[in-house]
């Protein structure tokens, strides 16, 4: 007989009625590129405000195969990466991790040599990286891929990277985080045109420009970095999580209820607080570091994610729940990733009414969802349905907390503590 493993669940009542003050974590999307950044640098790196997650956990594992020592106290993250001397990645944690790819910049231009597995797709797409391979040729390296591998080494005779003008075709991430990596200790003056503009990337830009490395531009569209010699070490503070604090004011406003976040930086959440507002959703700026969130009758309204500063793909399924239980029809456009609707079907197992055609997914709000059995597909999907178990009437039972726990930092800690009747525990058979 198979003994079937425990399921660990999150069990959610709804018509939940929330109160007071959350407090926001670090960024997940800063973080881990800022540890690969770490790898730029010959001395340590001392990082604070860094998230307890699954991912940061993976990627020092990734760190710690390279020769990198690794301390965590909390939320402080030291880095030595003196004894960086491996070039090759272990496959068994890269391939639980994507952002593992981000070492690749620093370790070419750090080693002169790096081989990295490919990242494979996930739930929400493939996930290609040839924006970052084609940046790093315009660079003076040989990439290869065989055997799933990507192969990348300076060419012949060269002893650093060489700075290129690089127009990338999307405004990638990633691509301008390995890039701008690979630049800071190159020779002479890359530019990357059609950079993403991601606060992500600004903080990266600014963590290594306190290393001592010289960019320009960061947050335009137009990135100019000279090379270096060498990068020093230092102390930095990574900002606060704009998706984790987007998530909670969903929350705020699906429950209708009254909360404050704290710390945020309301700019980098200038398009999530526009389209609540245009929904009826009070956002009151109480302080340089905190919003405050006043419900209202919820209007229907149509999204389209786009790039920073558009609005963020990363917080489209939030909004799916919130406009599933807004009266009218609303429209989302996922124009970033390719498969990033799955979290409709789980929606609509609650009683929402969403239909999904390509790209679109064309919602008619419902007065009320119903608690039911539910499965995370992503991480911002698990999110979501989270979200919609707060809201519905009866009790949500939601499986996959791997993908939750990869990307936030105790969420249903901080829900409880804003009154929340929300418990993890486990189920012995499986729901379905
Ligand atoms: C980063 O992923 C984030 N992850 C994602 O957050 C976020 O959704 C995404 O940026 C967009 O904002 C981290 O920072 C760790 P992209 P990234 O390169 O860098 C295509 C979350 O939930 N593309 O901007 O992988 C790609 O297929 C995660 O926290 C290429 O075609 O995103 C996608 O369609 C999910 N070729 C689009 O660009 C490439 O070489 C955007 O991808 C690279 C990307």
């Amino acid at each position: 007989m198979l003994k079937v493993q425990p399921q660990p669940v999150l069990q959610i009542s709804g018509k939940a009625s929330l109160t007071g003050e959350v407090q926001i974590s670090g960024a997940k999307n800063s973080a881990l590129v800022i540890m690969a950044g770490a790898l730029l640098c010959s001395q340590s790196c001392y990082l604070s405000n860094v998230p307890n997650l699954v991912d940061i956990d993976r990627l020092s594992q990734v760190l710690r195969a390279l020769g990198v020592k690794i301390s965590k106290k909390g939320d402080n993250l030291e880095l030595n990466c003196q004894d960086l001397s491996q070039y090759d990645a272990p496959y068994e944690i890269v391939s639980q991790l994507r952002a593992s790819f981000f070492i690749i910049g620093p370790l070419l231009t750090r080693l002169g040599i790096a081989r990295i597995p490919l990242p494979g797709g996930c739930a929400i797409g493939a996930r290609p990286v040839d924006l970052h391979v084609r940046g790093l040729k315009a660079m003076g390296a040989e990439v290869f891929i065989e055997h799933g591998i990507v192969h990348a080494q300076l060419k012949g005779n060269h002893k650093k990277l060489q700075g290129a003008r690089i127009y990338l075709d999307y405004p990638s991430v990633g691509a301008t985080e390995t890039l701008m990596m690979a630049a800071t200790l190159a020779e002479g003056e890359t530019i990357i045109e059609n950079a993403a503009q991601e606060p992500e990337v600004v903080d990266l830009a600014n963590f290594c420009r306190a290393m001592g490395a010289q960019i320009k531009g960061a947050g335009t569209p137009t990135i100019a970095i000279t090379g270096v010699e060498r990068l020093h070490a230092v102390e930095y503070t990574i900002i606060p999580d704009r998706i984790e604090a987007g998530t909670f004011l969903v929350a705020g406003a699906i429950t209708q209820s009254e909360i404050s976040l704290y710390p945020v930086i309301p700019e980098h959440l200038r398009a999530v607080n526009a389209k609540l507002r245009t929904m009826g959703v009070q956002i009151i700026k109480e302080d340089t570091q905190r919003l405050r969130l006043i419900p209202g009758v919820l209007k229907p309204t149509d999204i389209e994610t786009l790039p920073y500063p558009g609005f963020p793909t990363d917080m489209q399924a939030q909004f799916m729940a919130l406009l599933s239980v807004t009266q009218g029809n609303s429209v989302v456009t996922e124009t970033v990733f390719e498969n990033r609707l799955a979290h409709v079907a789980e929606l609509n197992r609650m009683g929402a009414n969403i239909r999904v055609k390509g790209h679109y997914a064309l919602i008619s709000g419902v007065s009320q969802l119903s608690g039911a059995p539910v499965m995370a597909t992503d991480l911002r999907a698990s999110a979501a349905l989270v979200l919609a178990g707060l809201a519905a009437e009866g009790t949500t039972i939601m499986q996959g907390l791997h993908h939750l726990d990869r990307g936030y930092d105790d969420l249903e800690g901080k829900l409880r503590k804003l009154g929340a009747n929300i418990q993890r525990t486990t189920l012995e058979t499986p729901l379905f």
